[in-house]
């Protein structure tokens, strides 16, 4: 499979007299961009007051960019309800976990269990695509605009419980079953009725950990309800191709399942930003990639959304990045600028990971509202600011690139939102979490200069990988279990790897329970960060430590001659959280098994192998010799 590359930009026409459209749109165009992202905050302008529409202003928005040559993504206003919905609808907003609504006067204040905001917001999903679903100029649709951002999954509202309620009676039946299920006969919990059961919120100490993880599963079944009512609106009268934009390190929901719902997974990276917010990494890793972002937090995205695409074309995956930072952002806790020469690096880092699009956010700087300090392709006073000469840089460089092809990789990382949950859940130490775990693996693999597919927990076949990843991953499903039974890759499982039931129960025979595997997690204690275990070889031990018993080979032990890693045939089981010594020293192992070669690589050096074309990456402030070449800061080479 090879791929076309392009450029897009996210405008904001409602932003700007109308006598400045035109030129925008020509600038666009000049520039070499090819999409126009419009429309997904733009309801009040919409539609003023309920059933009162005013589609001039989109019209002649359509007719300017697209007369300029530029194809138009069409995003649907839901994450900004205006003022009047709260009058028809004052039971919407979101409930916090104190059970206080969230207000009005930012975005994405809805709870997506609130059926009347749900009908609204798949009737203007449906009057758009009424409009403008067959016009030429659009090129595809975005459904709201991040599910989640803004902690917005959960939502413990009226409307939620009413919800959560009849979720469960399908699900269970009977509160017998639910009572068995969720072992309530401990602390007295048996329920008669549905009707009884509350949100897993306000309780005195920790809830029920299956009732929480229910809840979460909800939550997550409620996010892809809802994107389904808009999608099935707009296909109603739309050919064009549906994305929705993702988020970084967003895991209340099962992405999976809404990349299952439509064409395109888009997400949107803002590389600086998510250094400063969501990464536990230390001050000296944040201070040394200020200027350039985390070397592999956005590859680990871009991985990962070429897998949520895959569930709706496993041979021909869609995926974008529908926003790119293009400067300093305005709403991480700092907010540095990018060295010379970041958005053309991260333009490319996406393409080199398969992206078809990369699309900046936005056009042009605002000087009002609440993104004031957030940079823009231009300045608010239209003049160029710095990424705009990265992104013309970039589209000449596109203009001379040949296609370049993406195979499959021969190392695969699972990944599995419900896991994610059920750490959350039940997490047994802090700083013990799912999302960190696997992509401190994924980090580890990337050291070693491999190329990683990410794939979903129901992969039902594991054929052309030579190494299979499977960290964390608290209950196997079937389909997984059988491939990795027919697999002769090497796998490395564990720590916590089929750790419990699906209800969050623990099983017996106790875990992992791994055919042909005799290893049996015996008893399990979590570690303050300031007391790692040693190990024999190389590294240690950190957080999450379990007691192996069995009769498989011991492959690892801990200094005090304690098995960590065993292992039969492929299989190899880990009983611990690797520091990233210990993990170096597995995953060369495995590799050397597994016939798959690494690489020594300077520190902040990556390598992408797309097709035939190899990039490298030079993530640090100083220039890098690699293989006899000078890598400048910022600097690609392929
Ligand atoms: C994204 C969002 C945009 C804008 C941007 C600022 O999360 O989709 O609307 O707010 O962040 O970085």
């Amino acid at each position: 499979m090879s791929l076309r590359r392009t450029l897009g930009t996210c405008y904001y026409p409602e932003h700007w007299p109308e006598e400045v459209w035109a030129e925008d749109a020509r600038r666009m165009a000049d520039l070499g961009l090819t999409w126009v992202r419009i429309g997904e905050f733009a309801w009040s302008r919409l539609e003023p007051r309920p059933g009162r529409f005013d589609w001039g202003w989109m019209d002649r928005a359509f007719e300017t960019l697209g007369g300029a040559g530029l194809k138009i993504v069409l995003g649907t206003p839901t994450a900004t309800p205006p003022r009047w919905m709260l009058e028809r609808h004052p039971d919407m907003l979101a409930h916090d976990a104190e059970g206080r609504p969230r207000g009005f006067g930012s975005r994405r204040h809805y709870c997506f269990s609130h059926a009347g905001y749900r009908a609204e917001a798949a009737r203007i999903a449906e009057e758009l695509a009424k409009r403008y679903g067959r016009h030429p100029a659009l090129g595809a649709w975005q459904t709201d605009n991040e599910y989640g951002c803004h902690d917005t999954v959960i939502s413990h509202s009226p409307a939620a419980r009413a919800a959560f309620r009849d979720w469960l009676a399908q699900k269970y039946q009977s509160t017998d079953a639910l009572n068995r299920a969720w072992g309530n006969v401990f602390w007295s919990m048996e329920y008669e009725s549905f009707d009884e059961i509350d949100l897993p919120n306000l309780t005195v100490t920790e809830p029920n950990p299956s009732h929480a993880l229910d809840f979460r599963r909800f939550s997550s079944d409620q996010v892809a309800r809802w994107n389904a009512a808009q999608v099935e609106a707009i296909r109603r009268h739309s050919d064009a191709p549906i994305s929705h934009n993702y988020m970084g390190r967003i895991v209340e929901f099962d992405h999976f399942a809404l990349g299952a719902q439509m064409e395109i997974a888009t997400w949107d990276s803002y590389p600086l930003g998510f250094l400063e917010d969501r990464l536990e990494e230390p001050p000296e890793h944040k201070r040394r990639y200020a200027r350039q972002g985390d070397p592999d937090f956005q590859a680990f995205h871009h991985d990962l959304y070429r897998a949520v695409a895959s569930r709706f074309d496993a041979e021909a995956p869609r995926w974008w990045v529908m926003e790119q930072q293009p400067g300093p952002v305005n709403w991480a806790p700092h907010n540095p600028a990018p060295l010379p020469g970041m958005v053309r690096f991260w333009t490319w880092e996406a393409f080199a990971h398969g992206a078809e699009c990369v699309s900046y956010f936005r056009w042009r700087q605002a000087p009002f509202a609440q993104e004031q300090y957030h940079a823009g392709l231009l300045r608010p006073d239209s003049a160029e600011a710095p990424a705009f000469a990265e992104a013309r840089q970039v589209a000449d460089e596109l203009a001379e690139m040949p296609e370049v092809g993406l195979g499959q990789a021969r190392v695969a990382l699972v990944f599995d939102y419900t896991s994610a949950w059920a750490w959350t859940v039940q997490p047994q130490g802090r700083g013990c979490d799912y999302f960190r775990l696997v992509f401190e693996v994924y980090r580890g693999l990337r050291k070693l200069g491999l190329s990683v597919d990410i794939l979903p927990p129901d992969t039902d076949s594991l054929a052309g990988y030579r190494l299979v990843l499977v960290p964390g991953l608290v209950t196997l499903s079937e389909p997984l279990k059988r491939a990795l039974g027919e697999t002769t890759a090497q796998v490395l499982l564990g720590p916590r790897t089929n750790a419990k039931t699906a209800a969050l129960a623990t099983p017996v025979p106790l875990p992992p329970a791994i055919p042909g595997l005799d290893a049996t997690v015996a008893r399990v204690e979590t570690l303050r960060p300031d007391m790692p275990v040693p190990m024999e070889r190389a590294g240690h031990v950190t957080l999450w430590r379990e007691e192996l018993e069995g009769t498989a080979e011991v492959v690892d032990r801990d200094a005090q001659g304690r098995p960590v890693a065993m292992r039969a045939g492929n299989l190899t089981y880990l009983g611990g959280w690797p520091d990233p010594d210990f993990l170096r020293h597995l995953l060369i192992r495995a590799c050397a098994e597994a016939g798959v070669e690494t690489l020594d690589l300077p520190p902040d050096i990556r390598v992408r192998q797309a097709g035939d074309t190899r990039f490298v990456f030079n993530h640090g402030p100083e220039e890098v010799v690699f293989e006899g070449r000078t890598i400048p800061p910022a600097g690609v080479a392929w």
